[in-house]
């Protein structure tokens, strides 16, 4: 086991039940399935417990943590032990490589996307948030200092652009109302999910609040759903199909 995490979050600690909230959202599956094109061999970085590998294609998953590497469902690969900042392998020896929800982890991003464009032949893929969009979502009204260290996190478009080279495209990925993946903007329409400890425990951006402010900002929203104030003011996303906020699919060719 290595002494620090490789990443700003310590998912030895706290990443146990990562798997039982985020799970796969298919829809995004598809789109990154599309992005992979003709690619036969994928390398998947921080791959955390396998979500969006794409199964018919030959698939090599990197994860630096051992609690992730073993939320991995059986009929995948086993996971190598490493850091995107240092792949063990040869220049273009994968079609494509994948980052999805992960990048704004990393303790060096330029040098971890460098290596994926450098073991990559064809496409570079990242699912990943917009930092300003992020910032609109309207937890921010109920835990400001959780989503502004949140949106911190996240790295602008242009300078991930800019560490892949190449030509890259960035494009909106509209988030399912009943979406699997359980991240914060995953509960735009279901708010009552922050009341439930295990779903905040599965978003690393909670880990970076004292327990006095998670408890503030919880306390905040369950009055406002109680007294129906969430209601009146965001209630028709109770009802939107998808919602289009800071999720985005970035695909980078050489
Ligand atoms: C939010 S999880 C996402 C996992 C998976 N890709 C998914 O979509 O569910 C972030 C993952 O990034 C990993 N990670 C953090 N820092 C990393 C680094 N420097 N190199 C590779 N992976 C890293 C963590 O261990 C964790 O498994």
């Amino acid at each position: 086991m290595r002494e620090a995490p490789a990443g700003d979050f310590d998912y030895e600690e706290t990443g146990h039940a990562y798997s039982s909230v985020r799970k796969s959202e298919p829809r995004f599956g598809v789109a990154i399935r599309k992005a992979f094109g003709d690619a036969k061999r994928v390398l998947n970085v921080g791959a955390g417990a396998g979500s969006y590998e794409p199964e018919d294609l030959d698939v090599v998953a990197l994860e630096p943590s051992a609690v992730m590497r073993a939320q991995r469902p059986a009929h995948l690969v086993e996971a190598i032990d490493g850091v995107a900042e240092e792949l063990p392998f040869g220049d273009c020896s994968f079609d494509a490589s994948l980052a999805s929800i992960t990048i704004h982890q990393w303790r060096d991003l330029g040098a971890g996307l460098k290596e994926m464009r450098r073991v990559a032949k064809g496409p570079v893929v990242i699912l990943t948030f917009e930092p300003v969009a992020l910032q609109r979502f309207w937890l921010s009204e109920f835990a400001p200092e959780m989503m502004q260290y949140e949106s911190g996190r996240m790295p602008a478009l242009d300078e991930v652009a800019a560490h892949l080279g190449g030509s890259v495209e960035v494009s909106a990925v509209p988030i399912p109302h009943d979406c699997v993946d359980g991240f914060a903007e995953a509960f735009y329409g279901r708010p009552e999910a922050f009341l439930d400890e295990s779903v905040r425990r599965s978003q690393s951006a909670w880990g970076f609040v004292s327990p006095d402010v998670e408890e503030t900002s919880v306390a905040r929203l369950s009055e406002s759903l109680s007294d129906g104030t969430w209601d009146q003011r965001h209630g028709s996303l109770r009802r939107l199909l998808a919602y289009e906020g800071s999720l985005r699919l970035v695909v980078a060719m050489p």
